[in-house]
């Protein structure tokens, strides 16, 4: 993929995030934006005709993709359609860039990382807060300050969401809390093994679901990452990335969320290169690097599933009271998804794994 050579995608889901998709694919330069399907089509229209060249729309990503020439598709379509629309393309041999969270459920998760390894097509996820620069920086730290004890994110918003969010379960658990677990596995190098959650809803909340929680999860190396937040949160507004800090074995970093992070340490922070990539344009670079080289990006389905398995986990837990392992979690999963796959070749590819957390690590990059 070059300038000379593009790589052309379609683009599959219309809505807000589709629409800042949109403005992303049209102004890279090594990517050609083939098409925009949307389920509904008014919404592909409407996405369209925003640009000023004529760009083929539709309702299905992969007959839009098959008559445009198109290589790869961004699904940015809501979670409920992830699996399918992600599905479909990985098996009309076409790579995949989705939006988070990989799927509903980790079961739906481990049956797209199979597809994957049946169809031999490249699927990443593109979790954009885990591309801001400050969290590499951040992660940069970590690894100068030797061994990692405790690393905490607070999250404490007044957030009104007229709609879905306001009247799920979990709203800050599933859908907001998927980004600092996914930041701090990358930041700490490390997996989860278990989560302790609870959860509850403000006596003035206007969510109906439990708008604050706590989870304590244990990760490898014995060190602990506690998150709490609170969707329902006046006063004091914290970043949208929360506040961080990790204490170490040679000192502390603390990252605001918004500003470059600081160090109190003995000796002074090393010297270390800025991450080029940021946000769902990073995600993008990424991923047609990783097109161009073969080599698997961060991001890819197997690397990103964990990040799943802690909102499954923390839901679970508060919802029982108990901690949860997350080897758990991913057992249920893997059995509900040798139970519910419809494709054949995607049930062996699921029966073969040794244990699942063994396939999902190894294929880190
Ligand atoms: N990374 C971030 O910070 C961030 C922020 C917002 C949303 N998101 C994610 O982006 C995704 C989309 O969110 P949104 O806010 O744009 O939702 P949205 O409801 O505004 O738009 C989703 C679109 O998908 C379309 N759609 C549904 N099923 C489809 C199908 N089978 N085929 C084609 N189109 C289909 C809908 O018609 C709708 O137009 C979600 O996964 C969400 O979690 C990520």
């Amino acid at each position: 993929m070059t300038v000379a050579d593009p790589l052309r995608v379609v683009l599959v889901g219309a809505g807000l995030m589709g629409r800042a998709w949109r403005d992303v694919l049209e102004a890279a330069p090594d990517v050609e934006l083939a098409g925009i399907a949307d389920i509904d089509d008014s919404a592909a229209h409407a996405a369209a005709s925003a640009l000023d060249r004529p760009v083929p729309t539709g309702t299905d990503g992969v007959e839009l993709a098959a008559a445009t020439g198109a290589r790869a598709i961004v699904n940015v379509t809501v979670p409920e359609a992830h699996h399918a629309v992600t599905t479909a393309a990985l098996f009309a041999g076409l790579d995949v860039l989705g939006e988070k969270p990989v799927a509903p459920t980790v079961a739906q998760a481990l049956s797209l990382a199979a597809a994957t390894e049946v169809t031999g097509r490249l699927f990443m996820v593109s979790q954009s807060r885990r591309w801001n620069p400050q969290l590499h920086a951040l992660r940069a730290m970590a690894e100068d300050l030797g061994a990692p004890g405790t690393l905490t994110t607070e999250f404490f918003r007044e957030s009104h969401f007229p709609g879905f969010r306001e009247e799920m379960a979990h709203p800050l658990l599933i859908d907001m809390a998927i980004h600092p677990f996914d930041s701090a596995r990358f930041v700490l190098g490390a997996e989860p093994l278990s989560a302790y959650c609870e959860s509850h809803n403000p006596p003035w909340s206007w969510f109906a679901g439990d708008a604050a929680a706590t989870a304590v999860f244990e990760m490898t190396g014995g060190v602990r990452y506690t998150y709490t937040g609170s969707w329902a949160s006046p006063g004091r507004q914290t970043s949208w990335n929360g506040e961080w800090r990790l204490s170490a074995e040679k000192g502390s970093a603390h990252w605001d969320g918004d500003h470059d992070p600081v160090l109190e340490a003995e000796s002074d922070p090393a010297p270390h290169t800025p991450s080029p990539f940021s946000g769902i344009e990073g995600a993008l670079l990424v991923f047609t690097d990783a097109l161009r080289t073969g080599v698997p990006p961060m991001g890819e389905v197997h690397e990103n599933v964990l990040s799943l398995a802690m909102v499954e986990a923390a839901v679970r837990s508060a919802d029982t009271g108990q901690r949860v392992l997350i080897d758990d979690v991913l057992a249920d999963a893997h059995a509900e998804a040798l139970r519910t796959e419809t494709h054949p070749d995607g049930r062996d590819a699921l029966a073969s794994w040794p244990s699942v957390r063994s396939v999902l690590t190894a294929a880190r990059p």
